[in-house]
């Protein structure tokens, strides 16, 4: 029975943090991967990186299916994902789990050309466009410390400001667990 884990959140250093590359597939990291979709599920969420549950491998689970309109997109696990080409781009609105309540517009690629290893260790390529690879996006940039906030200009930045200081001394409300420090 996979365990639903606490998520940590904005301001921790662990989301700040670039991973470590996953070298070998074990039963911890399939544990791993098992609880970060359970976690993810039952969090309403759509993404969710390693550091998010408080581990600095280079994991991150998507599943959009949940959404009507991509319920027969099939979910990924990215071990080790690398963005090696992108194209165009456009504006949404985006949220994190680790971020709760905050919600801004920000600029990601349409397309990206991606490459990661699969539950094999073996090299995958994969072209992904639309929502899923923005979702994506979303999750490698946890891989490497970036948060979507950190998009944000200075304007947008101080609309979000006073939740995130809530976020950051704790005093929040979610639904589901959350990462005590
Ligand atoms: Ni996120």
């Amino acid at each position: 029975m996979p365990a639903q884990l606490p998520i940590t959140t904005y301001g921790m250093e662990i989301l700040r943090k670039e991973v470590k590359p996953v070298v070998k597939i074990d039963n911890k990291l399939v544990e791993l991967v098992d609880n970060m979709f359970y976690t993810m599920i039952n969090a309403n969420g759509i993404g969710l990186a390693a550091p998010q549950v408080n581990s600095e491998l280079s994991v991150c689970v998507v599943d959009i299916s949940c959404v009507d309109e991509y319920k027969n997109v099939k979910p990924l696990i990215l071990i080790n994902p690398v963005i090696l080409d992108s194209h165009g781009e456009s504006i949404k609105e985006e949220g994190c789990l680790s971020i709760p309540d905050v919600r801004a517009e920000v600029k990601r690629h349409d397309k990206v050309y991606l490459q990661y290893n699969d539950f094999n260790m073996k090299e995958v390529k994969i072209e992904i466009e639309g929502f899923l690879s923005r979702v994506a996006q979303h999750e490698i940039d946890h891989l490497h410390g970036k948060l979507f906030v950190d998009y944000l200009s200075k304007e947008e930045l101080s609309k979000v400001k006073s939740q995130l200081r809530k976020i950051q001394k704790h005093k929040i409300e979610t639904d589901y667990p959350l990462f005590e420090n």
